[in-house]
């Protein structure tokens, strides 16, 4: 058995599985976000810490008969955070989270001092306010009595992994998140964190995501009533530990996800970085690197829509959308976007109605509007020359057949669904499954434990409308760009 324990931003999900997938059980307990000024958002670190305990105590009670058959455990984890802790191992800082937008500034900092070609190569990624050592930076200018304290930097879920075993260790697909690790050759970049003013010594030591870090302490081990050895893994960022629970591990798999935010991510063999820049580049959890695009507002549109604009359900509103494409387009930029533009003070917009534009126009556009914006990023994957022979599409906003069929049609290609959706906590687990040898690899052990459900063909007459829709809506952000400035 194998626990996979997920630290999300409202809450922490523990899932036990067996060596072959079987979901056993799952518990989750819910923690606030503190949103103490425009733009910031902060977490407790022992409310992460509070809600893991409590999680893991009301799983293993639930299960008491089997209890001495849990072996393993693996992390998956809100990317970017810091976390930082003295020299007793104690939180000095409310943790800084992903979706912070405070450090504007350090990006510019950052990205004058090494220019964006040199950041790419020493890096593989821009300077964006959610990445880690732009966050740093703003701890030193900001409260340099704080920055002079720091012993260890971490990442939130390897806070969790530290308060379980004692030692500090992270993998390197959440590493990748830190604006502070050279992806492409696996180990912190000097001069990145020479610029930053930190040391390696402040940093936790880089794994693989499904390798052995330490064993569940004799302390916690007493907390939870277990007895036998548990090794621990060190698991993986969300979005990486996400993929391993849908399977998309081998070269020419693409996941889709339509969630509050929307991810494109490439699982890839080879290390690859578009020359632009524009998509996250990052090692997987496999062992290889990922490409990834993240939209921020994908299914969180459509709410949107719903909840403030239209006050009517989704499901109601699905309903009034039919097969005619409209002339209604929406950029779904709600939030700012990252990919495929990095620009925070992109908005959202319609454009294009006319008098006979009712409410199911619009929803449609809203829907055809997060699929151009997908679609934006699996682009940049092919230009980038990944292959994509197989998509699968996951997240809230997939149950929906209207919304994946549109998506396969601005796609232009089949895409399915697969028999789970656990994700992140199903990709810890199944780290942890790796990390103890019952599979030879993470590539093993998802084909025995994941299968694809549900294929969506793309209908031939619309892909060639929306080829051409998808143009319009790309020259629109470009027209309207110097008013999100
Ligand atoms: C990935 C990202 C999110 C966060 C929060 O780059 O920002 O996936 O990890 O879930």
């Amino acid at each position: 058995m194998y626990i996979g324990i997920d630290l999300g931003t409202s809450s922490i999900k523990v899932l036990l599985i067996t060596g072959t997938g079987k979901i056993i059980d799952e518990a989750t307990e819910e923690y606030p976000v503190y949103y103490p000024h425009t733009n910031w958002a902060e977490q407790n670190p022992e409310d992460w810490w509070q809600g893991t305990l409590t999680a893991l105590k009301k799983l293993i009670d639930a299960n008491k008969n089997i209890k001495d058959d849990i072996r393993g455990i693996g992390f998956s984890g809100q990317m970017h955070g810091m976390v930082a802790l003295d020299d007793r191992g104690e939180v000095l800082t409310p943790a800084i989270l992903w979706c912070d937008q405070r450090t504007s500034d350090e990006c510019i900092d950052i990205t004058k001092h090494f220019g964006m070609k040199k950041l790419g190569e020493l890096v593989g990624n821009k300077a964006l306010t959610g990445f880690t050592a732009p966050k740093i930076l703003w701890l030193k200018k900001h409260h340099p009595e704080i920055f002079q304290k720091v012993d260890m930097y971490l990442l939130p879920k390897d806070f969790i992994n530290y308060k379980l075993s004692g030692i500090y260790a992270t993998d390197y697909s959440d590493a990748s998140g830190m604006l502070l690790l050279d992806v492409q050759n696996k180990c912190y970049s000097k001069p990145m964190l020479e610029f930053i003013g930190i040391t390696e010594k402040q940093l936790p030591k880089l794994h693989e995501s499904f390798a052995v870090t330490g064993n569940l302490s004799d302390e916690i081990k007493a907390i939870l009533g277990l007895s036998q050895d548990v090794i621990i893994v060190a698991g993986a960022g969300d979005q990486a530990a996400g993929a391993i629970g849908t399977g998309t591990v081998g070269e020419g798999v693409v996941s889709v996800t339509l969630g509050t935010s929307g991810v494109v991510f490439a699982a890839h063999d080879d290390y690859r970085m578009d020359s632009e820049n524009r998509l996250h580049a990052f090692c997987h959890a496999s062992g290889k690197y990922h490409s990834m695009g993240v939209m921020l507002s994908a299914a969180s549109s459509l709410k949107w829509w719903s909840d403030e604009v239209s006050k009517e359900s989704i499901d109601n509103l699905l309903i009034e959308v039919d097969n005619q494409i409209s002339d209604v387009i929406f950029l779904p930029y709600l939030m700012g976007e990252r990919t495929p533009y990095a620009n925070p003070n992109a908005r959202g917009t319609f454009i294009g109605m006319d008098m006979n534009s009712g409410r199911g126009d619009m929803t449609k556009a809203v829907l055809e509007g997060v699929a151009f914006g997908l679609k934006d990023s699996l682009d940049i994957l092919k230009d980038m020359g990944v292959p994509v022979n197989e998509i699968r599409v996951i997240g809230g906003g997939a149950k929906s057949q209207k919304w994946r069929q549109i998506i396969a049609d601005v796609f232009g290609h089949e895409i399915v669904g697969i028999n789970t959706n656990q994700g992140g906590a199903l990709g810890a687990a199944i780290l942890a499954a790796v990390g103890e040898g019952i599979y030879e690899n993470v590539y093993e052990a998802t084909k025995v434990m994941i299968q694809t459900v549900d294929a969506t063909k793309p209908d031939s007459y619309n892909v060639a409308i929306y080829l051409d829709k998808h143009k319009k809506y790309q020259s629109l952000y470009r027209y309207l760009e110097p008013y999100f400035a």
